[in-house]
């Protein structure tokens, strides 16, 4: 077996967490959930879902990865429970899942860099939408937003991924900050951010029933969780890392990312008018809305530029943390070069992920299959894991590096052993209840 790598540094770690963290699921999967959700009403029950479900059982995947230093499959052998490896596989299947429709996202994003430099969708915004979101070309685009993610993680983590996200991650920051700026001269700002901030207690009641399984499964796949892939980053990390200051840190950004991207679409969806709530109800309206918006606005293109080429850096980031799952797990196993598993995977995907490029239909029901079914599937199962099978050793595992921490690692233990498993049970019953009765 090859000599396994680690991060270059503790920064490195935390900026690759962020940098999976932060992705489409911030930048288009929250806003759009939010607008038809309920407004501010979802934003609440998402804040408590990151708080008291999302950052506990991120640290369970942390300390697991550490603990084994193996891939999100063979961790669980390595705790001396190969019987349970089945949710590592379940857990790497989740995330393949959610990867083969994100490149097909990833591939619009790029056509919308485009179309804001040549001006191509300022006339008729649903018609481009219409044009690049499904069919042949949908799919050469899904193609080449995919051949970027394999290059990359061909070549590794510390020349790849870290170099690669060290960039990438302050730049997302400092972008979205400059664009929530401009976005507050509008003439429907206030409008938006009342929208957005305000939540309507009524709504929240009435509705938590349906609003709580996506709040809960939009606080999953925005960490990152569930997927292998934060299994797999802390498998790289030394044991004088402090896990628990680490997640908060990821936790906390990839908070503020969705709440700018919040700041930023709102105001521009109700300063052209928008219906917020039908004309963001698809998968792809988002798009079109905000694109109407960089129509109407001076300096549209440029904005656009700027806000589809933030959008695009945050996608590729966090595909990237997917295929590095896989790839770790056969780079682990198989004596197969980087390269050659990133390209043999990444054909894979990009297979998987034709019906969603075809047909958005299809894609929207892959997504509500994942965070439905898939994402409280995967946590959960995982949570008990760690929770109960494990214990005691995944808390010393945690405070290894934390030596001061020992009070809130005991709450943390007994928090994903009774409210997180009982919350997730929650969820799916709720997500399932949805989805199919
Ligand atoms: N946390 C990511 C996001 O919010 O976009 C979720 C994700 C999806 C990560 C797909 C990686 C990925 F390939
Ligand atoms: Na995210």
């Amino acid at each position: 077996m090859p000599q396994r790598e680690t991060w270059a540094t503790r920064v490195g770690f935390i900026l690759a967490a962020i940098g999976s963290a932060v992705g489409l699921g911030n930048l288009w999967q929250f806003p759009f959930k939010t607008a038809t959700n309920g407004g501010a009403a979802f934003v609440v029950f998402y804040l408590v879902a990151v708080l008291l479900i999302g950052f506990p059982a991120m640290l369970a995947e942390f300390s697991l990865g550490r603990r084994t230093k193996r891939n999100a499959v063979d961790a669980f052998s390595r705790m001396g429970h190969r019987s349970w490896r089945i949710v590592g596989v379940l857990a790497v299947l989740t995330g393949f899942w959610i990867l083969s429709y994100y490149n097909v996202v990833g591939g619009w994003v790029m056509r919308y860099i485009l179309g804001s430099a040549t001006g191509a969708y300022f006339d008729d915004p649903a018609a481009y939408f219409g044009a690049v979101s499904s069919g042949p070309e949908a799919v050469v685009a899904q193609a080449l937003f995919l051949g970027i993610v394999v290059a990359i993680v061909a070549l590794g983590i510390e020349d790849g991924i870290e170099r690669a996200t060290k960039v990438m991650v302050p730049s997302i920051v400092v972008l979205m900050i400059a664009l929530a700026v401009w976005v507050a001269t509008l003439p429907g700002a206030a409008e938006g951010y009342a929208f957005f901030l305000s939540p309507n207690v009524d709504t929240m009641i009435a509705n938590a029933g349906s609003i709580i399984p996506f709040a809960v499964g939009q606080a999953f796949f925005t960490l990152s969780l569930g997927m292998a892939i934060m299994i797999t980053y802390s498998s790289y990390v030394g044991r004088d890392d402090n896990l628990i200051v680490d997640g908060a840190s990821v936790v906390v950004t990839n908070t503020i990312v969705g709440v700018l991207a919040g700041l930023v679409v709102f105001p521009i969806l109700l300063t052209i008018g928008a219906d917020v709530t039908t004309d963001t109800g698809g998968a792809g309206a988002l798009f079109v809305a905000t694109a109407a918006g960089f129509g109407s606005v001076p300096f549209g293109r440029l904005f656009g530029i700027v806000f589809f080429g933030v959008v695009l850096i945050a996608a590729l980031s966090s595909a990237i943390s997917l295929l590095e799952v896989t790839v770790s797990y056969a780079n682990d196993n198989f004596d197969v070069s980087r390269p050659v598993l990133s390209i043999g995977i990444g054909i894979a995907l990009f297979l998987l992920g034709v019906p969603s490029a075809m047909d958005t239909a299809w894609l929207t029901w892959f997504d509500n299959f994942a965070y439905q079914v898939f994402l409280p599937l995967s946590v959960l199962l995982l949570i008990v894991f760690v929770g109960w099978v494990v214990g005691q050793e995944a808390l010393e595992e945690l405070l290894s590096g934390a030596e001061g921490y020992r009070t809130f690692g005991t709450v943390w233990l007994w928090t994903i052993r009774i409210v997180v498993v009982i919350a997730v049970l929650a969820t799916l019953a709720l997500g399932v209840n949805e989805m199919f009765l």
